[in-house]
């Protein structure tokens, strides 16, 4: 039997984006009944937040989606690095960090919105609910194209350009 495919998103406290790209990624698996084929975990490169619940606002906005899902900051692992097969940073810090901390992980390591054309999701930390709001629909129309490039339809759409 095949295994599981394990995608990582990646920020910086795993409270705001990576949890909104995580939910919007489950909740886009469960539309396709394929959440038993993936392993999907957030972490943040920062450990400022281990341990805690994500950020309220990005927890409203998943609710709102009908996206929550219960999660506890944590930071990246090592483990993390030569498990996943797809880390998907929110930005460019973030990709440099994991790079930095784990060259093993080079070749796995991209940015999420490469799939959507490039670019960076804004951090919404130190905005306001509907920063949050426009980062779910950012993250969420990435995670689409992300899934259609493993399932082969990447072809037409912009497979990621650049390696990590
Ligand atoms: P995230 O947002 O990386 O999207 O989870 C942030 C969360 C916390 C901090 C910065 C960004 N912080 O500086 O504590």
């Amino acid at each position: 039997m095949d295994r599981k495919v394990r995608v990582l998103f990646v920020c910086l406290g795993n409270i705001c984006r990576s949890p909104l790209a995580e939910g919007a990624f489950r909740k886009l698996l469960r539309e396709r009944g394929l959440q038993g084929r993936f392993e999907v975990d957030s972490a943040g490169t920062g450990a400022w937040h281990r341990g805690e619940a994500m950020d309220p606002r990005a927890r409203k906005v998943l609710e709102e989606e009908g996206a929550y899902f219960p999660h506890v900051a944590r930071q990246i692992t090592r483990e993390d690095a030569l498990r996943y097969d797809h880390i998907l940073a929110m930005d460019r810090e973030n990709l440099r960090e994991v790079l930095r901390r784990f060259p093993e992980a080079r070749g796995k390591v991209r940015l999420l919105l490469d799939y959507l054309g490039g670019g960076e999701v804004p951090d919404p930390y130190y905005g306001d609910l509907q920063d949050c709001r426009e980062a779910y629909w950012t993250v969420e129309a990435a995670c689409r194209a992300f899934l259609a490039h493993l399932e082969g339809d990447g072809a037409r759409g912009a497979p990621p350009a650049g390696e990590a």
